[in-house]
C-alpha cells in the first residue's frame, strides 16, 4: 500500500494552487516528502478550465474592501460569514500575485495597469480576466508548476471512491463520533479496473462542483458530486446545498451538454437582455438592469420565459463595436460562429439559465479543515460561508486560491504529528460481478437529472420538492440493490455520488423556510 504524506484529490485550481504550495515548502526545506495528486480524468479537465469572467480582487485606487466585502454580503443576502467575506477579500491581492509568480497571465492596459473589468452585483470594476479564458490560463500555469516539483506523483484517470476512516477498521463511526480520522481514500485505476489503497497522513479534497446532477449545466462532466458525497458517507458535515446557482446567461442550443456559457463580462461590457420580440425588461425586475446579482437575473428570465410561453431570451450586444467583442471575447466569438452561424456583433444571442455553481458543501473552517481530523476540503466542494444565499461573480476561483493557501498552512503546521493505524484492509469486493445493465444506470441517471430539473431548479413549491424526494428515494433503492453486486465502474460510481448529492440538495431545500437568494420556494412568499 503506497502511503503519502499529502493526497490531494483533483486537479483544478483548488488541488493544484495546494499542491504547489505544499511542494515549494518542503523543497525550500530539503525535507523529503510525497504527494499524490488524483485526479479522474485528464489533468485539465476541471471547472477551472472553463472559467471565463475572472477573478475578483480589490487593485483600483477607487475602489476598498469595504465596496467588495459589501458586495459579497449583498449578493449572498446577507447571511454569508462576514468574518469569513473580510478575510478573503482582504486576502485577495497577496493570492492573486502568487498566482501572477507562478506564471499566470492576465490582460493589462497600455499603461500596464490591469483590465479591470466589471460584472454583475460588482459596484466598481474589479476582474482580473485573461481574454474570455481566465480559468483556462490559471490552469496552464498552475500545471505547469505542478510538474516542476518531484515529490508530486500525479495520478490521471485515476477515479477515487470512498474515504478511509475508522469505519474500514470495523469501528461504529456515526455523525457523533468524536474524533474521527481520515486515512486516505480507494481509488479505481480506471486502466486495470482495480481498487487501489492510497494511505494518506493528510487529505484534501478538491473536487469540485455538481452540475451534472441537473439536465442542463455550464460544467463538464466531471462535475457529479464526488467529493461532497464520498465526505457526507464518512460522516463529514454538509451544509447549503439548496443554494444553487443558475447562470442567467447559457447560450441557447439545445441538446447540447454542457451548456456553453456566455460570460457575464458580456453584460459587463454593455451587452443587454431582450425579449424576443427585441423589447428589455429587466427594468421591470431590478434597478441594476442587466448587472443585478445572478439569483435576480435568472429568475427574471425564468419569469419571462414564462409570461411568453418561449424558451429562451436573448443577449444584444450588436451596440457593441466588433473590434471590442473580438479583443475581450475572442473564444465566445468564435463559438457561437462554429455552433450557432451567428456573428454576435450582428446578430442577438439566444441564452437562458443554466445550473452553473453549487454554493453549499462540506463544512470548513477558516483553515479549510472539516469535522473529520486530517482532512481538509478546498474550492466549489467545500461550503466557507462565503456565499452565502448567493454568489457573487468571480468570487469562486478567488475562494479556492485563498483556502488552499489556508489550508497549506494549517496542514504543513501538523506535518509529522500523524500516525496512521495498522491494519487498513484493502477494498473488498467479494461477491460482486462484472456488471451487466448498464443501461440501468445510464436511464437512471436520465431519471435522476429530469427530477431535478423539474423540481428542483430556479423556482420551487413545496409540492415539487416531495414529489423529487420521494422519486429519488425509488432511485436510489434500486441503485443501492445494483451497487452492493457489482463490481464497482465509474458511472456507477458517479450515479452513487450524484444520488447522494441530489438527496442533500431536497432534503436542505425542504428544510429551508425561507425565502434566501438562490432558494426561491413560491410556498415560502
Ligand atoms: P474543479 O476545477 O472543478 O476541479 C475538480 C477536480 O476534481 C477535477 O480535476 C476532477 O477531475 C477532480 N475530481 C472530481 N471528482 C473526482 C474523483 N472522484 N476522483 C478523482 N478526481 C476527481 N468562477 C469564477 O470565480 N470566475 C469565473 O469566471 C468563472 N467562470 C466559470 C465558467 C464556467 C463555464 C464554469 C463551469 C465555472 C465558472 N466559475 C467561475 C466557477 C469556477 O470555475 C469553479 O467554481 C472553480 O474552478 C472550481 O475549482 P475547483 O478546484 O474547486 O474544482
Ligand atoms: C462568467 O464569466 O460569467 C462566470 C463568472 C463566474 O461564474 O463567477
Amino acid at each position: 500500500m503506497p502511503t503519502y504524506d499529502f493526497i490531494v484529490i483533483g486537479s483544478g485550481i483548488a488541488g493544484l494552487s495546494y499542491t504547489v504550495k505544499v511542494a515549494q515548502h518542503f523543497a525550500d526545506r530539503n525535507i523529503p516528502i510525497k504527494i499524490a495528486l488524483i485526479t479522474k480524468t485528464i489533468a485539465e479537465e476541471t471547472n477551472t478550465k472553463y472559467a471565463q469572467g475572472g477573478i475578483a480582487a480589490v487593485w483600483d485606487t477607487d475602489d476598498s474592501f469595504e465596496k467588495h466585502i459589501e458586495d459579497t454580503m449583498v449578493a449572498g443576502d446577507f447571511i454569508s460569514d462576514r468574518t469569513v467575506v473580510e478575510m478573503v477579500v482582504r486576502e485577495a491581492p497577496e493570492r492573486l500575485r502568487e498566482l501572477i509568480a507562478y506564471g499566470t497571465d492576465f490582460d493589462r492596459k497600455s499603461d500596464g495597469s490591469f483590465d479591470l473589468v466589471k460584472e454583475g452585483g460588482h459596484s466598481d470594476k474589479r476582474i482580473l480576466h485573461y481574454k474570455d479564458s481566465t480559468g483556462n490560463e490559471i490552469e496552464r500555469a498552475l500545471l505547469a508548476k505542478v510538474k516542476s516539483f518531484e515529490s508530486v506523483d500525479f495520478f490521471t484517470h485515476y477515479f477515487a471512491v470512498d474515504l478511509i476512516t475508522q469505519h474500514h477498521l470495523g469501528e461504529k463511526v456515526t455523525k457523533d463520533t468524536p474524533g474521527k480520522q481520515c486515512y486516505g481514500v480507494y481509488v479505481l485505476n480506471k486502466k486495470t479496473k482495480q481498487v487501489e489503497t492510497f494511505l494518506g497522513k493528510t487529505t484534501l479534497l478538491a473536487t469540485g462542483g455538481i452540475g451534472q446532477v441537473y439536465q442542463s449545466t455550464t460544467n463538464p462532466t466531471i462535475a457529479t458530486g464526488d467529493g461532497i458525497a464520498m465526505a457526507y458517507r464518512a460522516k463529514g458535515f454538509v451544509q447549503g446545498m439548496e443554494f444553487i446557482q443558475f447562470h442567467p446567461t447559457a447560450l441557447y442550443n439545445p441538446g447540447k451538454k454542457p451548456s456553453f456559457l456566455i460570460s457575464e463580462a458580456v453584460r459587463g461590457h454593455g451587452g443587454i437582455l431582450k425579449n424576443q420580440d427585441g423589447s428589455t425588461f429587466m427594468e421591470k425586475y431590478d434597478a441594476r438592469l442587466s448587472l443585478a446579482p445572478r439569483d435576480i437575473v435568472a429568475r427574471a428570465i425564468d419569469s419571462e420565459m414564462k409570461i411568453h410561453g418561449v424558451d429562451h431570451v436573448y443577449l444584444d450586444t450588436r451596440h457593441i463595436p466588433k473590434e471590442e467583442i473580438l479583443q475581450h471575447f475572442p473564444m465566445i466569438y468564435a463559438h457561437c460562429l462554429k455552433e450557432l452561424g451567428l456573428d454576435m456583433s450582428k446578430d442577438m444571442i439566444p441564452v437562458v439559465p443554466a445550473q452553473h455553481y453549487l454554493c453549499g458543501g462540506i463544512i470548513v473552517d477558516h483553515f479549510g479543515q472539516t469535522n473529520i481530523e486530517n482532512l481538509y476540503a478546498a474550492g466549489e466542494c467545500s461550503h466557507t460561508g462565503l456565499h452565502g444565499a448567493n454568489r457573487l461573480a468571480s468570487n469562486s476561483l478567488l475562494e479556492a486560491i485563498v483556502y488552499a493557501h489556508n489550508a497549506f498552512e494549517k496542514s504543513v503546521s501538523q506535518y509529522g504529528t500523524q500516525v496512521l493505524p495498522v491494519g487498513i484492509p484493502d477494498w473488498d469486493d467479494a461477491g460482486t460481478r462484472n456488471p451487466e445493465e448498464l443501461v440501468l444506470v445510464t436511464e437512471m441517471a436520465k431519471e435522476l437529472e429530469s427530477i431535478m430539473s423539474n423540481y428542483v431548479g430556479i423556482v420551487r413549491t413545496d409540492r415539487r420538492l416531495k414529489r423529487a424526494y420521494d422519486r429519488l428515494e425509488l432511485i436510489y433503492l434500486e441503485h443501492e440493490e445494483l451497487y452492493k453486486q457489482s463490481r464497482i465502474t465509474v458511472p456507477l460510481c458517479e450515479l452513487r455520488n450524484m444520488i447522494n448529492v441530489a438527496y442533500l440538495i431536497i432534503k436542505h431545500a425542504r428544510a429551508q423556510r425561507q425565502n434566501k437568494g438562490l432558494h426561491y420556494n413560491i410556498d415560502l412568499r
